[in-house]
This record gives structure tokens, C-alpha cells and sequence, in this order.
């Protein structure tokens, strides 16, 4: 018989966490979730969590990053199969992204405890630092860090627009740990998330096997001109900002519209004038650029004919640019094997698939430098809306992916050395 894990408990748990850091969302007219990394609302979640995973039984240790790790021994001292995904939420989040990985972690170890089934290897449900990035500028984070991308230092050292700094927010909420942060190579990595797209639901598919993530390149920049008077001041004397942030954002539609750089992705997510008022021309503006692209070529393209840009419009406007990087990642493949089992652990149960690339960056792009990693993806409703609080997959979509990512984990888990 098919393992069975518990969809209606899975659901509580979602629901139970969704209840930390929540807000009444005026645009979406919904209940929201805000768990920024490493704020207090942050740290009341990962307790939550810390307590489930200790009331399951799991060993629960705290790297010096943040991450957390919660334990099931198996029967031989082998390395853990460790699934996971993250908790801190964007500020306007809903209740799936990252926190279904986690809690669907859980619900396979305390499923396996109701069966009294131990496995070969032991299990280690994660969940990684300030995957989302946008406190302190540098998605995944925690794994990044955990896996060798980014050093410890550099990531104590990022600071939110506060100036406060990602050590410092570690310890004020309790989670700077004492664990070394390098990882041991875990035998593979399984995550389960929401697609955060519309492409499963409209293809009426119950499961997505994840073939990669697409590269992503973030920068934040500083546009300084002359704040002055908007009803005295000629045109030609201004140094809009302003100005100058609107022209870049354009131009990003223009790229999308060039055709030349494949299926380019472009935001402009941030765009904050100083001072911010109706009768001033803005002096200062902060901007940010997401671009995501899943061509490597392509992306590195974009990168390049944008910075070129970012020197004409400085030229033209009369403002100062600077930018600095704040995240960057190139395409990841994920293993075909882990591909392979996913799709057919989704057909033995009847379950229909298909491949699928994920346009979000997730922890297990980073896992995937350490050891085999993949990804089972679930559809969602209203289009697939996520980093808004309208994000719902139904309690049938989120059991389906993860009995889907039990079955791989288990497989995975009776595996010889
Ligand atoms: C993480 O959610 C991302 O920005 O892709
Ligand atoms: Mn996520
Ligand atoms: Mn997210």
C-alpha cells in the first residue's frame, strides 16, 4: 500500500503558521502573511516550527546563519536524505511559498512516527535563512551560505535599509546558532513548493517536475540629481531622478519587446524618490532591477546592454548612477534522476505531470551544489498569484505534492551507501 501522510493535518499546520505575522492586505482585501527574515514575526514562526519538529521527535540544531535543521535517525549511520524550504516570507506573502516544503517535511516524519517506520538513512527537515532577500538584498541566503556560495562574513555583515545588519537581526530574534555552517553533503535534496505561476493549473496538471531554475540578477541603484522647485525651474535646468528611473524602467519593457534576449524577465520593484513630494523635483531615487532569464547567454546579454543604458540616461538626465549587485545567480539543472523519480512516483499514483522550469529561486538551487536536489511543484489557484496574499493551492493540491515528495524521499531514504 501507497504511504500515506496526513492531508488534513498537513493543512492545520499551514493554516497554524499562516496565522504568524498576519495582516489584513487593503489591496488584495485578504488576510496576508508578513514574516520578513529575521524580524520579530519571523522569529515567532521559526519557534512555531522549532516546537513541531521537537514535538516530532526530530533533533534540532541551529547553524551560525540561521538555518535549522530537525533530525530522524535512521537505522544506519548513512548521510540524511533532507528535504526542506524556508519560512520568512515577503512582506506581502500568502501562506504556501516556502512554509509548504517545511510543513509537508514534517507531516512525512510524523506520518512515518504514526507508522512506527524507520528508514535506512536518517531525514533532516530544513528550513534555511532569508530565502526571499528582500530585507537584506541576497535571496537564499541561508543556503547560499550553508552550501559555500556566499561567506559567512559577507552574509553578517548585508544590512536592511535601517543599516541593521543580518548578525546582529540573528541574534535579537534568538536564531544565531552555534552549528558550523558547512553543510555536509546530504545524500539528496527534495523540496516541495507552489509553482507561484499559472502554468500547472492551466495545463490541468497535478504535479510539476522540476527540471531547473532560471538565472536571476538583482541591482539596487542610486540616481542622484537636484531636488528643486517643479514650478520654477526650467526643464532644461532639472536633474530629475525621477526622471532618470522612469526612462530605465521603460527601457526594460523595450528589452522584453526587442525579442533579443529569449524569454527575459524584467522589474523594476523598487522605486523610492527622495524627498517624495508633488511640488519637488525628486533629487534622489533608490531603484531596484530584477531580471530573470532561463538562458544563461541570453541573461549575461540583458546585463550588459542594461548597464550600457544605465551610462546614457545618467548622461542625458544630468543624474549620478551607481549600482551595486545584490544577487546573482546563473540556471540550475536539477538531477535527472530525481527528475525521473518524481515523474513516476506522480503516475504510480495516478497523479498527471509535467516538466516544468521554475521561474522563482528556491533553496534547493543552492542544495544542488552539495548533492543530487530536485523539486516537486504544485499548482495554484487564482492564476498561480504569489508574493501576494491571494497565493492558495487548494488542501487536495498541497497533499497531492506531498505524498509525491514522501514517496521520493523514501526511496531516496532506503538507499545503500
Ligand atoms: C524568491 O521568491 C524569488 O524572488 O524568486
Ligand atoms: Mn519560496
Ligand atoms: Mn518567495
Amino acid at each position: 500500500m501507497a504511504f500515506a501522510i496526513d492531508g488534513r493535518r498537513l493543512w492545520e499546520s499551514l493554516e497554524a503558521l499562516g496565522r504568524i505575522g498576519r495582516y489584513r492586505d487593503d489591496e488584495a482585501e485578504v488576510w496576508g502573511v508578513c514574516r520578513l527574515a529575521l524580524t520579530a514575526a519571523d522569529g515567532e514562526g521559526r519557534r512555531h516550527v522549532v516546537e513541531q519538529m521537537k514535538a516530532a521527535g526530530l533533533a534540532v540544531t541551529i547553524d551560525r546563519i540561521g538555518n535549522v535543521f530537525g533530525r530522524r535517525e535512521g537505522r544506519e549511520p548513512l548521510a540524511p536524505v533532507m528535504v526542506g524550504s524556508h519560512v520568512d516570507s515577503v512582506p506581502t506573502a500568502g501562506r504556501f511559498d516556502g512554509c509548504l516544503g517545511v510543513l509537508g517535511g514534517l507531516e512525512i516524519v510524523r506520518s512515518l512516527a504514526d507508522d512506527q517506520r524507520v528508514t535506512r538513512r536518517p531525514i533532516v527537515v530544513a528550513f534555511f535563512t532569508d530565502e526571499e532577500g528582500c530585507r537584506f538584498g541576497t535571496d537564499m541566503l541561508g543556503s547560499a551560505v550553508a552550501t559555500g556560495r556566499i561567506p559567512l562574513d559577507r552574509a553578517y555583515g548585508l544590512k536592511d535599509r535601517d543599516g541593521l545588519t543580518v548578525r546582529d537581526e540573528l541574534s535579537r530574534i534568538g536564531f544565531l546558532g552555534e552549528a558550523d555552517v558547512a553543510l555536509a553533503p546530504p545524500h539528496a535534496y527534495v523540496e516541495c513548493h507552489i509553482e507561484q505561476g499559472p502554468t500547472l493549473r492551466a495545463a490541468g496538471k497535478d504535479i510539476g517536475v522540476v527540471s531547473g531554475v532560471q538565472a536571476i540578477s538583482w541591482h539596487e541603484l542610486t540616481l542622484t540629481g537636484r531636488s528643486a522647485h517643479a514650478g520654477t525651474t526650467p526643464m532644461e535646468l532639472r536633474a530629475d531622478a525621477g526622471m532618470a528611473a522612469a526612462r530605465l524602467n521603460l527601457y526594460l519593457r523595450a528589452m522584453i519587446l526587442s525579442g533579443r534576449y529569449g524569454a527575459l524577465r524584467a522589474t523594476m520593484g523598487a522605486i523610492v524618490p527622495r524627498p517624495g513630494l508633488v511640488n519637488i523635483v525628486p533629487g534622489k531615487v533608490i531603484a531596484t532591477i530584477d531580471l530573470r532569464n532561463p538562458d544563461d547567454g541570453a541573461m549575461r546579454r540583458a546585463e550588459q546592454d542594461l548597464i550600457g543604458f544605465y551610462d546614457r540616461v545618467a548622461q542625458d538626465e544630468h543624474v549620478k548612477i551607481t549600482w551595486r549587485q545584490t544577487a546573482r545567480t546563473d540556471s540550475v539543472a536539477f538531477s535527472p534522476k530525481l527528475q525521473e523519480r518524481i515523474a513516476a512516483a506522480a503516475e504510480a499514483r495516478g497523479l498527471s505531470c509535467s516538466p516544468i522550469v521554475s521561474g522563482a529561486g528556491h533553496d534547493a538551487q543552492e542544495m544542488a551544489r552539495l548533492c543530487p536536489a530536485g523539486m516537486v511543484f504544485v499548482p495554484g489557484e487564482n492564476d498561480g498569484i504569489s508574493h501576494n496574499p491571494r497565493e492558495y493551492s487548494t488542501p487536495e493540491q498541497c497533499a497531492r505534492g506531498v505524498s509525491v515528495l514522501a514517496d521520493v524521499l523514501l526511496s531516496l531514504a532506503e538507499e545503500e551507501g
